[in-house]
């Protein structure tokens, strides 16, 4: 939350941009969160908005089921945005009449501005034409009393509104994605110029409302926390440690399905550039004992996280009268645990929430506002190093769900050799900080090949590179031929039992960027 209180509460209706609105209003230093459009409305201004958004969404207004927010909340002097079914439904409480429109529009259209204040200050009008990207299939025929057209595109007439007296607003276009080259514009325009709000959300502010916050939590009670190595752990334990110093206790498992060397990496680095207090457990053969002859994925991660849970809760128990859980949950996480109409989690992912019910303990999620960049720069400004702030993300499970089919010592060695190979080659090319995440997979299956004139009869390493902003989504990197070459030259050189490396040209959706 930003010092002075000032929020910018989106009300979420299911677009896949919803995330979007919230990163962009936070680029402009103004602090926003996204909750579900069924939102109470005491709840709402409970959190005393500066403003509201209401966004897009896959539904009709005039559906049965559709999404439909209490419109109480234009009784308010709240302004209030409505972007494409957010604009749409805003027309529909207020009076106006939206059908199914005869063109519809997707992908980039053409705007024309006819007045230049409110959401289009400093805009060119009349025969300029802006580029927007538009996504519906309905259109606003009528627009509500008191409102009025403010631009108009090929195919809507009514492209965005503005009431005359109060301050509601409505776009048709989606002005979060970049391809609405005015979209960061009509974003600032509502932010400062229609709700008022000063740019004072900054990591600065940030950390010290923070600090204050856990301080207040915590007490003179004792925390622990899961350290892992990778940077939203790490940035947690050094924010609650700048809280309350060696109340903290942070726990490291190794659980023998980390990366060459990381174990080590991971305890020098915190032992001798930080004051943390770190206890290190190698859980490495009960880890391979609870895997051993087990292929199916979920219950590979269903065992490493109960065997996590496990360790973690004698460890603590040893320290005796802990009341706190600190943990490194990221925006992303809380908001795809509210998903829409809920849908069913696509991996269970590892983390320690069976911790908290077993042992009773209260959860720090100091980081639960943060999107991934924003969690960089905080830990930036926390002074951690530059290695480990641009370390690319690890799962928790580690390369157990980097070996398709049985995890055994030797298919571990075959993937840690080949995953050092990807690295050193990554970094090297100065490419490892360009992507989102880069590593070896080892499939289950054997290819034939051909070496020093003998017939080979080995594995086959899959490479995966993919770019990303928050995981969420994910395209894969356009690497180098020349670097995919030598990637793929020395796994098969020097990586015995692999003869064979393939490159994984998959997006995400429709594959996950962990093949597991
Ligand atoms: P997927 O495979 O779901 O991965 O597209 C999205 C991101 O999450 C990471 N990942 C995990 N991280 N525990 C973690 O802490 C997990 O169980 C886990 N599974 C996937 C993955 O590496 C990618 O960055």
């Amino acid at each position: 939350m930003s010092a002075n209180n000032e929020k910018i509460i989106i009300l979420d209706f299911g677009s896949q941009t919803t995330q979007l609105i919230a990163r962009r209003v936070r680029e402009q230093k103004v602090y926003s969160e996204i909750h579900p459009y069924s939102l109470k409305l005491e709840s709402l201004l409970a959190m005393k908005p500066t403003g509201i958004i209401l966004s897009g969404g896959p539904a009709s207004v005039y559906d049965d089921d559709a999404p439909i927010s209490d419109h109480r909340i234009f009784d308010h002097d709240i302004p209030v945005l409505g972007i494409c079914y957010g604009a749409q439904l805003m027309m529909q409480q207020l009076g106006g009449k939206v059908e199914k429109a005869e063109k519809r529009e997707f992908g980039k259209s053409e705007l024309t501005i006819g007045y230049t204040a409110g959401l289009f200050a400093g805009m060119e009008t009349g025969s300029c034409k802006h580029q927007v990207w538009m996504s519906h299939g309905d259109r606003i025929e009528e627009v509500a009393s008191g409102f009025s057209a403010t631009a108009t595109s090929n195919h809507s007439p009514n492209a965005a509104l503005r009431h005359e007296t109060k301050p509601f607003m409505a776009v048709q276009f989606h002005p979060e994605v970049v391809h609405s080259l005015i979209g960061t514009d009509v974003l600032r325009n509502f932010v400062f110029g229609i709700c008022g709000c000063q740019p004072s959300w900054t990591m600065h502010s940030f950390i010290d409302n923070t600090v204050e916050e856990i301080r207040q939590k915590a007490g003179k009670d004792k925390v622990i926390c899961a350290l892992s190595g990778g940077v939203d752990s790490s940035v947690t334990a050094a924010l609650v440690h700048k809280a309350i110093g060696n109340q903290l206790t942070c726990i490291y498992v190794n659980n023998g399905l980390m990366r060459t060397g990381e174990s080590e990496s991971v305890l020098r680095f915190f032992r001798e550039k930080t004051d943390l207090q770190v206890i290190d457990v190698n859980a490495t053969e009960f880890f391979l004992d609870e895997l051993n002859t087990i292929v199916d994925p979920e219950e590979k991660r269903k065992r490493i996280g109960y065997g996590f849970i496990k360790i973690f809760e004698e460890e603590a128990l040893k320290l005796g009268d802990v009341k706190f859980l600190a943990q490194g949950t990221l925006y992303p996480d809380v908001i795809e645990s509210v998903e829409f109409r809920g849908k069913a989690p696509i991996k269970s992912h590892h983390n320690v929430g069976g911790l908290p019910e077993r042992m009773k303990l209260d959860l720090i999620e100091p980081l639960r506002e943060l999107f991934k960049d924003e969690v960089r720069d905080l830990g930036l400004e926390l002074g951690l190093p530059e290695e480990a702030i641009f370390r690319q993300p690890f799962p928790g499970p580690g390369l157990g769900i980097r070996i398709m089919g049985e995890v055994t010592t030797e298919r571990l060695d075959i993937v840690r050799q080949a995953d050092v190979i990807v690295l050193e080659e990554m970094k090297k090319s100065g490419w490892y900080r360009k992507v989102w995440q880069s590593f070896a997979v080892l499939l289950p299956i054997q290819t034939v090949g051909v070496m020093g004139d003998s017939r080979t009869y080995e594995n086959v390493i899959a490479l995966r590179s993919v770019d990303s902003r928050d995981a969420m989504t994910a395209d894969w990197s356009k690497l180098p031929y020349d670097l995919l070459e030598s990637i793929s030259n020395r796994i098969i050189n020097e990586v015995r039992g692999v003869n064979r490396v393939v490159y994984d040209i998959s997006s995400k959706p429709p594959s996950t960027i962990e093949w597991e």
